[in-house]
């Protein structure tokens, strides 16, 4: 997958940069044809000869070299890279880039690419949590770059946190997804909502429901793959958020809600995996409720239809799914809510049937598309059903551009 492709190493001043050579040697290994870009501060940590030797290429250091009539270094390497990998990212390569400052051969280079980005984030734990460096790398995911986060582990300035770059073999992993996806996402923002949404009934019970995520979290991470800019937002789960995906967690159906209602109109694509709840308790004990003689009677109040709301908003540009977690009359519920919510493709699952809705790995759907279309998929891991379902959305994305 890798041989003869043509991807850019930057590195940058970290003490990581040491684990960028053994990145350098795996991608050379590979057959990729690797071209070293070091900072003046990665110089400090490792020599250029490092690279040199372990990628049998020439390293790139400086923006001005000898003057010559020759092509200009940093448009010449963009020119022709299939992806850039910036690893390890510093805090500073990170502010730079989010804000388009081009000061030297890498940070010029890198406003020049045209191909992926992928950053890999490392330095000390405090300086990865300072909200000016979480702010610049959520813009820079809203940017479309890829993002490897940093791992927790002991760091090398001794403190344990968040902060340390994950080792060669995981980047290249995530450098193999990028060039196995067709990048037909590009350009999207794509919403995707995931998990079951808590309704509490006082400081330690809440209603819920049983979905754990994996079917949004799925659908996050495929459309990230094929080079979308997306957001998560999602109720709790035990999942980590796929890499590159911005995250944004609620808890409540409200606050679903908002978060979802104040992004609608900047998204392309909205797509509703989450397990919403239809009522909430009408009351919130602000004490732990106590076991009294006889029963207890609860009384809920409605939850608002996010999906029905963005139905009400959509525009012609937007594409909004919804998903329908059915136990009896899949198809007359689904067509209802099809209708009723004005969606463009509705997701239906018959979540009593084994392989099939809350918890499992695997999913059986049936699609129902605005214009009458149904189609059943067979039982298929929640990652592949994500593609089928992003399949569907472009298909009818290139239908309407074309009437
Ligand atoms: O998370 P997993 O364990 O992987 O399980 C996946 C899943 C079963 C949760 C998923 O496949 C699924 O079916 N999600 C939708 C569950 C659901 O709430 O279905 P519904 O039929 O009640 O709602 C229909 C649609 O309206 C859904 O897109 C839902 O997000 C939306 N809705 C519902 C209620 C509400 N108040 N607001 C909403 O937006």
């Amino acid at each position: 997958m890798l041989a003869g492709r043509s991807i850019i190493l930057g590195v940058t001043g970290g003490i990581a940069a040491y684990k960028a050579a053994e990145l350098a040697s795996a991608l050379t290994r590979a057959g990729a044809l690797v071209n070293v870009v070091m900072t003046q501060a990665a110089q400090e940590f490792v020599q250029p000869l490092t690279f040199a030797a372990l990628t049998g290429r020439p390293v790139h250091t400086t923006l001005f070299g000898p003057l010559t009539s020759g092509p200009i270094p940093h448009i010449e390497l963009a020119a022709r890279a299939d992806l850039a990998v910036i690893a390890p990212a510093t805090a500073n390569i990170l502010a730079k880039l989010a804000h388009g400052l081009a000061d030297d051969l890498l940070s010029s280079l890198l406003l020049a690419v045209t191909c992926p980005v992928l950053l890999c984030p490392a330095m000390n734990a405090a300086m990865y949590a300072h909200p000016a460096v979480q702010a610049n790398l959520h813009r820079l995911k809203e940017m479309g770059y890829h993002i490897v986060e940093p791992e927790v582990g002991r760091l090398a300035c001794g403190v344990e946190g968040r902060g340390r770059m994950p080792a060669p073999e995981v980047i290249l992993e995530h450098i193999k997804r990028i060039f196995s996806f067709p990048g037909d996402l590009s350009g999207l923002k794509v919403l995707v909502t995931a998990g079951g949404t808590r309704e509490p009934l006082d400081p330690v019970r809440y209603i819920s429901d049983r979905s754990s995520g994996k079917m949004g979290y799925a659908l996050a991470a495929a459309a990230v793959e094929r080079g979308a800019v997306v957001t998560l937002v999602s109720a709790p789960t035990s999942l980590s958020p796929p890499a590159g995906v911005e995250l944004v967690s609620v808890e409540t159906a409200r606050q679903m809600y908002q978060a979802v209602i104040e992004r609608f109109s900047r998204y392309d694509v909205v797509i509703k995996a989450a397990a919403v709840a239809d009522y909430r308790p009408k009351l919130v004990s602000g004490q732990k409720i106590k076991k009294t003689e006889g029963s207890l009677i609860l009384e809920l109040e409605k939850n608002p239809d996010i999906l029905y709301e963005l139905g009400q908003r959509k525009t012609p540009h937007q594409t909004l799914v919804g998903f329908a977690a059915e136990t009896e009359d899949l198809e007359a519920n689904a067509l209802q809510k099809l209708s009723k919510k004005n969606l463009d493709l509705l997701v239906a699952n018959d979540v009593t049937q084994p392989g099939a809705g809350f918890g499992a790995d695997t999913n059986i759907v049936k699609l129902f598309f605005a214009d009458g279309r149904i189609q059943s998929l067979p039982i298929m891991d929640k990652k592949t059903l994500a593609h089928r379902i992003l399949d569907a959305v472009l298909e009818l994305r290139s239908e309407r551009n074309q009437k």
